[in-house]
């Protein structure tokens, strides 16, 4: 199917052979937005890490559009990733930093304009192109850097804690506008927190990692409705 995003199995160990990830099973319809939901420590970033490319499983297989994505190395799996930092490039301006990825795809000049202003438009960005990163607040950074990600069209768009790194104010703020943003797209998403109201707000669907596993998998309602046990319950603030 286009698009859709399939794990089967996945398990990754460390190398003092402790498992990270046990036996992750997870498909993801084609414009699902999924938040993965997680304490400290539980392998949310080590799941984003395998989905991107960045590492590999010891077993399992990773799908995407049907295909086994395992030999497949990251920069060719055209999928976007942001990180809490959001990672810009300080001696570039707002429009070479989106028009990073885009170059190194061998986009023509013309081309590449056109995509960072529809970037700059659709963040809410128009006249900040020529801006340094530096004289931009933490809400319009991390603008630029979803636009970054977004601008050569990934198929799927990976968050990791995105407003981890701003104040609690700005970090409300902030959920909301990128939530907006991306419910506007048709991209399957997946949203890294370890904030149970960022989880709800951002995902349709929300898996609840523990220890390396998926503990329980469900809409937003439904896990509200029918935690699994004990740990779900109080690990929502029920
Ligand atoms: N390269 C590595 N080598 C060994 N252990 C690692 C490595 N990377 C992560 N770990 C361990 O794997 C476990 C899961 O880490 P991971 O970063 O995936 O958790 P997380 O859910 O993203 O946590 P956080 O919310 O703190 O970001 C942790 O116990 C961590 O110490
Ligand atoms: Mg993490």
């Amino acid at each position: 199917m286009e698009n859709e995003l399939v794990l089967e199995y996945i398990n990754k160990k460390f190398d003092d052979g402790s498992l990270i990830l046990k036996d992750i099973n997870l498909r993801l319809q084609p414009g699902t937005k999924l938040s993965v939901l997680g304490p400290s420590g539980s392998g949310k970033t080590t799941l984003l890490r395998l989905i991107a490319g960045l590492e590999n499983p010891d077993s399992g297989t990773i799908l995407f559009n049907g295909q086994p994505m395992n030999d497949c190395p990251a920069h060719k799996r055209n999928f976007g990733m942001m990180f809490q930092e959001f990672a810009l490039f300080p001696h570039l301006n707002v429009f070479n930093n989106i028009a990073f990825g885009l170059k190194m795809k061998g986009m023509d000049k013309a081309g590449i304009a056109s995509r960072v202003k529809e970037m700059l438009s659709l963040t809410g960005l128009e006249g900040f192109g020529t801006r340094h990163i530096d004289d931009l607040s933490g809400g319009e950074r991390q603008r630029v850097a979803l636009a970054r990600t977004l601008a050569p069209q990934p198929g799927l768009l990976m968050l990791d804690e995105p407003l981890s790194s701003l104040d609690r104010i700005l970090r409300k703020r902030l959920l909301k506008e990128l939530t907006d943003i991306i419910s506007e797209l048709n991209i399957t998403t997946i949203f890294v927190t370890h904030d149970h109201e960022e989880a709800f707000a951002a995902g349709d669907m929300i898996i609840i990692m523990k220890q390396g596993e998926i503990e329980q998998k469900g809409t937003p309602d439904e896990l509200v409705q029918t935690p699994k046990n004990e740990w779900v319950k109080e690990f929502l603030g029920l």
